[in-house]
């Protein structure tokens, strides 16, 4: 243990893959346990993905690709952000890496430097707050409540900036929230911005194909700051390729250049095969994104409902991605058989032990005594898991 670096001492073991395997562990006992702790869609790659895979390999597209990604590929990013997004990204301003987390780890490795701040809106994705300690820099954390839909403030962003502001970490639509920034509020921080010309956006929008609340909306798109935003994205939740590892960043070239030299020596090019595979999903229309959100909205009004109705539980609608951040407070300070539930983690523990539901404590995402709950799983599942959480619920006292 000693001789364990202090830079991975410091960092946190992920509690989003923990709580999975805890569910494991009960499942491999034969327990029928119901995992909504997963941050995956529960949908298969669509074939015309795989049909390219296969072709990929049958072309012998087994060799080193360039670190970057393939020219195709880096064509077809900067196609889509065209179509898209409205945004103008030619192939220099465009890196393919082994999944949007490897995306954000290259731009906060190249970013941020010792002592520097990134502030970070709460409640956050697990990983944003761990990358940023490993590249030395100080996490600023901007917390929100579930009565203002867990937004950031323009005026919330103005009180966190400081000297040492390097990075803003934005998430929309977010990851554990499901909140979704409109045009008008993205502009607002984009204003903030433009006053700070020493302060870059790193702006993931993985979840940008599952948006319930209208047309995607990127910070990118703002003149006076655009050349100061690196986006993030990826193929993993839009066409359920989570197992490829494929996700990409765009941005000024000399931040792309830097994060190229950083993953040319870590890890090379992503996956030849994953590589082709994305070209077919980025190119092949977007029935596939289209249905699968359909599918996830109708599960969000089921979700939301079921939550609502269960008495204790407070709720927020989610704009985007598929999940559900309760407040659980009320819970708290309750007990059962002369145990107490004193927060999420008690919270989680007892939910996962009696009714065999598995859920995310909120102190994993910056926001203790909430849970997070992926409606990523069938309707049925769903409507079963709400009726067992409602049924050990009411013998809290
Ligand atoms: C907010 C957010 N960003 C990035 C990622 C990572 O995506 P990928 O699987 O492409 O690395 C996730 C995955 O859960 C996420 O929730």
């Amino acid at each position: 243990m000693e001789y364990i670096s202090r830079k991975i001492r410091k960092l946190s073991d992920s509690q989003t893959m923990a709580m999975n395997q805890k569910s494991r562990d009960l499942q491999d006992k034969g327990v029928d346990v119901i995992n909504l702790s997963v941050g995956e869609p529960d949908f298969p790659t669509p074939p015309h993905v795989k049909d390219a895979a296969r072709k990929a390999l049958d072309d012998n597209f087994t060799f080193y690709s360039p670190v970057g990604g393939y020219p195709d590929l880096k064509q077809a990013i900067s196609r889509k952000f065209l179509s898209e997004n409205g945004l103008n990204y030619g192939p220099a301003n465009i890196m393919a890496s082994n999944g949007a987390k490897h995306s954000l780890a290259n731009a906060i490795m190249v970013l941020v430097d010792d002592g520097d701040e990134v502030i970070v809106p709460s409640p956050y994705w697990v990983t944003y707050v761990e990358l940023v300690k490993l590249a030395g820099g100080t996490n600023v954390i901007v917390k929100s409540k579930i009565e203002d839909d867990f937004k950031m403030s323009p005026r919330d962003l103005e009180e966190a900036i400081t000297p040492k502001t390097r990075v803003l970490l934005l998430c929309s639509p977010n990851n554990p929230t499901g909140t979704v920034y409109t045009k008008e509020e993205l502009a607002g921080f984009a204003e903030i911005l433009s006053r700070h010309p020493g302060i870059f956006v790193i702006s993931d929008e993985i979840y940008e194909h599952i948006n319930f609340s209208g047309k995607h909306e990127s910070i990118a798109s703002f003149k006076e700051i655009h050349d100061r935003v690196i986006v993030i994205n990826g193929v993993s939740k839009a066409y359920a390729m989570t197992g490829w590892r494929l996700g990409y960043l765009a941005g000024p070239e000399w931040v792309v250049k830097a994060c190229s030299k950083l993953q040319g020596q870590f890890t090379s090019g992503p996956s030849s095969i994953s590589q082709k595979a994305s070209v077919a999903a980025l190119t092949g229309g977007n029935s596939f994104p289209v249905e699968m959100m359909k599918a996830f909205l109708r599960r969000r009004d089921l979700v939301f409902e079921l939550a609502g109705s269960i008495d204790g539980m407070k709720v927020s609608r989610p704009g985007g991605a598929f999940y559900l951040f309760p407040d659980i407070s009320s819970y708290c300070g309750l007990s059962i058989d002369g145990t107490v539930i004193r927060d999420d983690n008690d919270f989680c523990m007892f939910l996962l032990e009696q009714a065999h539901v598995a859920a995310v404590p909120g102190t994993a995402f910056g926001a203790p005594n909430h849970i997070r709950i992926s409606f990523a799983t069938s309707d049925d599942r769903l409507t079963e898991a709400f009726k067992r959480m409602d049924k050990v619920l009411k013998r809290l006292k």
